[in-house]
């Protein structure tokens, strides 16, 4: 396994790999590897000839509120868990090298960034989109993986390379869960072993939601109700938004139409989890 340090030296890597035709896969993230960036990682290994694991904490992303300065960093930790999983480079690049002095172009998001964690976090996905786009074109796959936990990340990054016209094929990967229920997420760390019991309540409301779906109701709002008594339960849940919506578009729906989103960010602590599911 390989580090590989400069945007330079990685794209002349891809693009001698691709001149030899041979397959590239990416799994984008920014450390702090967990279980599930695991099974992205070895399922990339499954569809290319060369993994390549970018790992990089992109300032754009956050907020100046937000968390990051602590967000987990643990470089050693991960290079033992990419190797692991056989990944062939890391791509582990400086910020002043992918934002020089003079950077100022940026992707912008018209519609898809004005609903869910957007409306909390307006410029989030435009900083997301814009590396995104940077690591696409300087790792140059065939193929790229993004968990459905970052649901409207993953369809934002699904939009921009149908509507920029990129030749890369988005993979998307289902949520990993502890054996509880618990969507795996690199923020866990941050919880007390109280909030981590009272975020079971995330998952099992989702649940409750299908359930309910299950047994016939149609009712949006009483689906609603029903996810937010659940978070309610525990006290120590307040919650940002729970939405049901279109799977593609991301609009809320009024009426029930499956196959819907259904959507949850909530505070638990200081600490902010999300998750979904598609009710079916
Ligand atoms: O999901 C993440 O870890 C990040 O948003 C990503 C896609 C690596 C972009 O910084």
């Amino acid at each position: 396994m390989k580090i590989v340090e400069t945007p330079l030296e990685m794209q002349e890597w891809a693009l001698k790999k691709r001149g030899q035709g041979e397959k590239i896969a990416l799994v984008p993230t920014m450390g702090a590897l967990h279980e599930g960036h695991l099974s992205l990682l070895k399922e990339g290994k499954r569809l290319a000839d060369h993994l390549v694991l970018s790992i990089f904490v992109n300032p754009l992303q956050f907020a100046p509120d937000e968390d990051f300065k602590e967000y987990p960093r643990n470089l050693d930790a991960d290079l033992k868990k990419a190797e692991s999983c056989h990944v062939d480079i890391v791509f582990y690049p400086k910020a002043k090298d992918l934002y020089p002095k003079d950077f100022q172009i940026s992707v912008a998001v018209d519609i898809l960034s004005q609903f869910l964690c957007g409306q909390r976090r307006p410029e989030h996905f435009k900083g997301v989109v814009t590396v995104v786009l940077k690591l696409f074109n300087i790792v140059q796959p065939h193929v790229a993986l993004f968990g459905q936990k970052d649901y409207q990340q993953l369809r934002i990054v699904q939009q921009m390379v149908q509507d920029l016209n990129l030749p890369i094929q988005i993979k998307p990967m289902p949520i990993v869960r502890e054996d509880d229920g618990l969507a795996i997420s690199s923020r866990n760390r941050y919880l007390s072993p109280a909030e981590r019991q009272a975020a079971l309540s995330i998952s099992l409301s989702l649940a409750k939601a299908q359930r309910l779906v299950d047994e016939g109701t149609e009712n949006v709002e009483a689906i609603l109700k029903a996810v937010s008594a659940t978070l309610y339960e525990t006290k120590k849940v307040k919650i940002d938004y729970i939405t049901l919506c279109d799977p593609k578009s991301l609009e809320s729906l009024s009426h029930l139409k499956l196959p819907a989103l259904l959507a949850i960010a909530c505070f638990i602590g200081t600490t902010r989890l999300i998750d979904n599911c598609i009710l079916r």
